[in-house]
Formats: structure tokens, C-alpha cells, sequence
């Protein structure tokens, strides 16, 4: 199985998760050494193999170099020889929380490079290692941002929405392949994602965390587990996971300390 992103939060819990079901993995990030460290659990978890490479998905060079350098790791020199089971587009995530008026052409065009263009490259260079595999599994990380807007989340809801809008695609366009198509959408979720968000200010990227219970990255690589491991003829369309003290978007509930 294939993951993007697997070098922290969502990804690397994955990595973990699904090497001690005994996958075999191929991970891409862009910190090697991240990634080196994650396979290096996932095979102490249980992985039959965990193999990693540099892989950034806002680029459709990188993106077809990864694919290569993963074909002969899937036991075949020939498209029709080998066998992705799941592929998970999980890289991604947010740049900024700025209104539309004082937003970023760097933050928005990196928010839309990884978390559309990197979901259609990945999947567009993937798709040749799954068909003919029936059961196979596209599982897509979308957000709860794809779905409600927010202020100062524009740029990045929009990405969300356009990936949520792929996956239904996807999941036309593979009617009769036998492949399953998911997105699965987080809430609140304590990761590195704000602190990416906020451009490394850590004491900014704590603020959505305090007083209330989010998801942790664990949460969501169970949940992988579970959609990937399901009958062949079961596919869980969309799924929203939230923390159970984020009722609504805008609706957390925060303990006073
Ligand atoms: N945490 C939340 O609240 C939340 C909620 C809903 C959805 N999500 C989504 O969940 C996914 C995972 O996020 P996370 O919460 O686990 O955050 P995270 O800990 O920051 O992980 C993000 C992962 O994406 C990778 N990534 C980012 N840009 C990339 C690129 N251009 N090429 C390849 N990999 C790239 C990062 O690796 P490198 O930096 O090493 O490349 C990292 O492994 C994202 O799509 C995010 O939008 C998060």
C-alpha cells in the first residue's frame, strides 16, 4: 500500500497502523528522515516491508518519479503485473488563516498545489498499478473544512471541497473497475497541521487545542484500517469524523482550566 504524507500526523499513524495489520508499505514525504524514522516503527510493528522516498506531490515530476521508483516494489516490471492495493492521498494541509482580503499567493497556491493538483497527480500515476484488482482502495483524506466554511479559511476550504468533489468523480469514473473510492474527513485533530498552519509559532498553533479533547492522528489511522479492510463489495463513500466535543464547526466545547 501506498501513503503521501507519512511523515507525521495522519500519515505516519497510518504507517504504523497498517504495518502491524502486516502491509507492506511505500511512503513518500518530503522529510526523508521523517520518513526513514516511520518505516523503521512500521516494520517494528509488524510490516512485511516498509519502504520510503522522497515524494512531493505539487509536482508531477516527483509525483511520476515516486510511481517508478515504487512499480518494481510491487512485484512486477509490466503495469498489468502489479498490484496496489490502497492508495492513501493524505499529504496536504493548510497555509495561513488569512481573510481572502489580506491572503497569500504563496499560501494559496500551495494549499491548492498539494491538497487538489497533488490528489489528482498521485491518483492519475497510481491508477495504472490498481486496476485489475478488484477490492483495490482509493482512500482520499478530506476535511470537515471541505464541507463548512470559515473565516481566514477561504483558500483552504475550497481545497477540501475540491477534493471531496474528486473523490465523487473517482468514484464514477471507477464504477465497474471493482475499485472502492473514499474520502474520509476529520474535524479538530491535534497533528502537526496547525503548526504548519501558523508557520511554526507553536504557541498559536496550541490555541484550537486548549480546553477541548480533539481527534489525535491514531483516531484516523484506525478508521484507514478499518475502510481498507472491509468486504471488497463495501465501500464507505464519505465519512466525517469529528471529536465528540466539536458538535458543529464553529461549536467546541472548551473546558475551563
Ligand atoms: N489535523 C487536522 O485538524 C486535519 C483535519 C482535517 C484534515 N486534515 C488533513 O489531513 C492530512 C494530513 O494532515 P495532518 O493533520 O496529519 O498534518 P501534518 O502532521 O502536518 O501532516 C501533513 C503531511 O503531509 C505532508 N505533505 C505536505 N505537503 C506535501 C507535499 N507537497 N508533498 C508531499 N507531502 C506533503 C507532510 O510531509 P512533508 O512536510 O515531510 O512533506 C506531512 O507528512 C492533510 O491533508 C490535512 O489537510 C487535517
Amino acid at each position: 500500500m501506498l501513503i503521501t504524507g507519512a511523515s507525521s500526523g495522519f500519515g505516519a499513524a497510518a504507517a504504523r497502523e497498517f504495518g502491524a495489520q502486516g502491509s507492506k508499505l511505500l511512503i513518500g514525504a518530503r522529510r526523508v528522515e521523517r520518513l526513514e524514522k516511520v518505516a523503521t516503527e512500521a516494520r517494528q510493528a509488524g510490516a512485511a516491508e516498509a519502504h520510503f522516498h522522497f515524494l512531493d506531490v505539487s509536482k508531477t515530476e516527483s509525483v511520476n518519479g515516486f510511481t517508478e521508483w515504487a512499480r518494481p516494489k510491487l512485484g512486477g516490471s509490466q503495469p498489468g503485473a502489479t498490484k496496489l492495493h490502497v492508495l492513501i492521498n493524505n499529504a496536504g494541509g493548510a497555509l495561513g488563516l488569512d481573510p481572502v482580503a489580506e491572503g497569500k499567493d504563496e499560501d494559496w497556491e500551495a494549499m491548492l498545489q498539494t491538497n487538489v493538483l497533488g490528489v489528482l497527480r498521485m491518483t492519475r500515476a497510481a491508477l495504472p498499478l490498481m486496476l485489475n484488482n478488484p477490492g483495490g482502495s482509493i482512500i482520499n483524506i478530506g476535511s470537515h473544512a471541505g464541507r463548512y466554511a470559515y473565516e481566514g479559511g477561504a483558500a483552504y476550504c475550497a481545497a477540501k471541497a475540491g477534493e471531496l468533489l474528486i473523490t465523487r468523480t473517482l468514484r464514477l469514473e471507477l464504477n465497474g473497475t471493482g475499485l472502492r473510492v473514499s474520502t474520509v474527513d476529520p474535524g479538530l485533530a491535534e497533528t502537526e497541521f496547525s503548526l504548519v498552519r501558523f508557520k511554526g509559532d507553536a504557541a498559536r498553533a496550541k490555541k484550537p487545542y486548549e480546553g477541548t479533547q480533539p481527534l489525535v492522528a491514531q483516531d484516523i489511522a484506525e478508521i484507514l484500517v478499518w475502510v481498507a479492510g472491509l468486504p471488497d463489495h463495501v465501500n464507505i463513500d464519505e465519512m466525517i469524523v469529528k471529536p465528540v466535543d466539536q458538535a458543529a464547526f464553529h461549536k467546541i466545547y472548551r473546558r475551563k482550566s
